[in-house]
């Protein structure tokens, strides 16, 4: 693989376009196009436009039609201990029940359909199914709360919502259906017409008109359904992440390009063989690896696959060492906070079991710092697997940067080379390419110069902001929003976000998000959140308020206020964007201009000595802020 991959990089440079549209005939085109790329009109890409395809059908129907329908395509692990396997004819035997379930239920091509689900089988079926009648699928991640779940089913006017009535984590019933009817309360999303339930944790759960359990409307679904393919360019998914604003992106992708994408970085990356690797991607399907790595990719490829309900301390740190020497997983991929917080608790959990069937191991959604890439590879791996590194986002749809297995000597804690058929540079502020040094290159913005197949095509309902935000900065380049440099070698080291994007354990918050759920307390007159490093997390939520005193009555402490304000961005995001603190302070640092200095606060919650004050307006209140750390420290 590694000397066919050092050749393509050859046939690339020579014809581009020729390579992806190669690729992308390793998929099934239920009517084969002509054009590979239309771009007379960028940054709106048209990739393989005359084309038709249907992703199920590539996930599923082909495999059983050639033969590997008794391949096991799930082998799934709840959190409880039950069990559960789908070969891919079972798959796809449940995927058409779905689909007609669905189709009974009033959704058509075009409509777009919400999951809030938890991590079962059900949750991919329920994609390839939407996927499969050309419906567009919305997954919400089933951390995010009620309201964050409200806001993405109006956004996307959804018709439908899957859910179930519960996913076991961390050894509890964790409710989803009492969610959606929270978010559905008082008829705040006139959009839906029905929810869709799935019985998970057989909790109780209240259910009205418009609820249907999953087990009976699939129990009275025809069993047969004839995928029809659908335009390379009819939409796939749409997926809302953070930006630097208060209000989440839908990004949407599209059918054909992406399933390119998708499919061909999985083969390449985790050189996969599909007919004896057993691959374990440890995401939630309310993430874009999810999507492309636990459904898509993986599934157009015809891998078997492990997929683990729960959190990795369920009952115990044993239980994903136990997954993978249990049913021999060879490639595994996982996020380094995951990786940190094993390094902490300590070897021995992990050195108890047979992990020899390991082969690849992956790394996503942040830099691997290298003492983590080196736990990783020596104690995980048994100084034997190779290590991916792959640099990407929910824009990208696929893995963009990443080492290839065997084709080059991996570093721990660089992502390395683009992937074949990927164009990227670093350039200045000014767009120009960064400067050399004697060990490598200068630090600058990281950009993709030329469209891929599975690039975002847009941001739903506002395609002006798709212009603005990635491809203005640096006019024709796709800006990443990450800081970058070269090494000597020519390798790309990422060197995190620039922008007001935080990454939390892998997952991406906006702090401009977080300050606008804090200010809408009623306590709340101002608010600043910054990411400050941790140590498992990668960063942290620390929030600076400034309290309104006419409305905090009885004067609760500040341990108090932290905690009811706590709370308040749990219910208003979720609890993954729930402050690590809340400093109470009574000015925040601006410029004379009235903009936040981030910085300083950032250098306040990282406990360094707070940076150059000159260009605040007003000097002393950081002095203020700092005087009261050091006051708290002492107390
Ligand atoms: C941001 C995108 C990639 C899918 C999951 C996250 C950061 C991602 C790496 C890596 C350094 C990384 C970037 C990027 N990131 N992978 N290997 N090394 N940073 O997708 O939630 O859209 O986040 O994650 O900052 O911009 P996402």
């Amino acid at each position: 693989m590694g000397d066919d991959f050092r050749a393509s990089f050859r046939v690339q440079s020579e014809d581009r376009l020729a390579f992806w549209a190669e690729q992308s005939r390793h998929l099934h085109w239920h009517k084969p196009f002509t054009k590979t790329l239309d771009w007379t009109n960028p940054p709106f890409a048209k990739w393989f436009e005359d084309g038709q395809i249907n992703a199920s059908y590539n996930c599923l129907d082909r495999h059983v039609l050639e033969g590997r329908g008794g391949r096991i395509a799930i082998f799934f692990e709840g959190e409880p201990g039950d069990t559960k396997t789908y070969t891919y004819s079972q798959l796809l035997a449940e995927t058409k029940k779905a689909a007609n379930a669905l189709l009974d239920l009033g959704v058509s091509e075009g409509d777009r359909v919400a999951l809030y689900m938890p991590m079962i089988p059900e949750a991919v079926i329920s994609m390839l199914a939407i996927a499969r009648i050309g419906a567009v699928h919305s997954v919400v991640f089933g951390g995010f709360s009620a309201e964050s779940l409200r806001s993405r089913i109006n956004d996307a006017q959804a018709k439908l919502v899957i859910t179930a009535d519960g996913g076991f984590r961390k050894g509890k019933a964790h409710p989803l259906k009492e969610a959606v009817d929270q978010a559905l309360e008082n008829n705040s999303c006139p959009s839906i017409e029905h929810v869709l339930v799935v019985e998970r944790t057989k909790s109780e759960v209240i259910m009205s008109d418009k609820d249907v359990w999953w087990q009976d409307a699939l129990g009275k679904a025809a069993t047969d359904h004839v995928a029809v393919g659908f335009d390379a360019e009819h939409p796939l998914f749409i997926l809302y992440t953070s930006g630097t604003t208060g209000k989440p992106k839908g990004i949407l992708h599209t059918t054909g390009g992406y399933l390119t994408g998708a499919s061909y970085s999985h083969r390449v990356v985790f050189e996969l063989n599909s007919e004896k690797d057993i691959y374990w991607c440890t995401a939630d399907v309310g993430w874009i690896t999810g999507h492309s790595y636990v459904v898509y990719g993986s599934l157009a490829n015809g891998a078997t696959q492990v997929i683990y309900e729960g959190t990795p301390d369920s009952p115990n740190f044993e239980r994903w060492w136990e997954i993978i020497a249990k049913y021999k997983v060879s490639i595994f991929y996982t996020a380094p906070t995951a990786i940190r917080t094993f390094m902490k608790i300590g070897r021995s959990v992990v050195d108890g079991h047979d992990l020899t069937s390991l082969r690849i191991l992956g790394s996503v959604g942040e830099p691997i710092n290298p003492e983590a890439w080196h736990w990783y590879h020596d104690v995980v791996g048994g100084s034997k697997c190779e290590i991916v590194d792959t640099w990407w986002q929910t824009e990208t749809g696929s893995i963009m940067i990443s080492p290839i297995p065997h084709a080059f000597k991996t570093k721990s804690g660089s992502a390395q080379r683009p992937l074949p058929g990927i164009t990227v540079g670093i350039v200045d502020e000014n767009g120009v390419p960064v400067k050399s040094t004697h060990d490598g290159s200068e630090a600058g913005y990281l950009t993709i110069d030329e469209p891929w197949p599975s690039m975002l095509r847009g941001i739903w309902g506002d395609p002006e902001r798709y212009v603005e935000t990635y491809w203005s900065k640096f006019p024709g380049k796709y800006f990443a929003g990450d800081g970058a440099r070269f090494d000597e070698d020519g390798d790309i080291w990422l060197l995190g976000r620039i922008d007001d994007v935080i990454k939390v354990s892998g997952h991406r918050l906006s702090t401009a998000e977080i300050e606008s759920a804090l200010v809408e307390h009623h306590w709340v007159a101002e608010a600043a959140v910054v990411g400050a490093k941790d140590e498992i997390t990668e960063q942290a939520v620390v929030a600076f308020v400034i309290l309104r005193q006419d409305e905090l009555g009885d004067a609760p402490n500040e341990e108090e206020i932290g905690k009811v304000l706590g709370n308040w961005v749990t219910e208003k995001i979720g609890a993954i964007a729930r402050p690590r603190q809340i400093m109470v302070v009574s000015e925040l640092p601006k410029t004379r201009s009235g903009k936040i200095m981030r910085r300083l606060l950032k250098d306040v919650a990282e406990g360094r000595p707070v940076g150059d004050t000159t260009t605040l307006a007003d000097s002393s209140v950081m002095n203020a802020i700092n005087d009261k750390l050091h006051e708290g420290a002492t107390d």
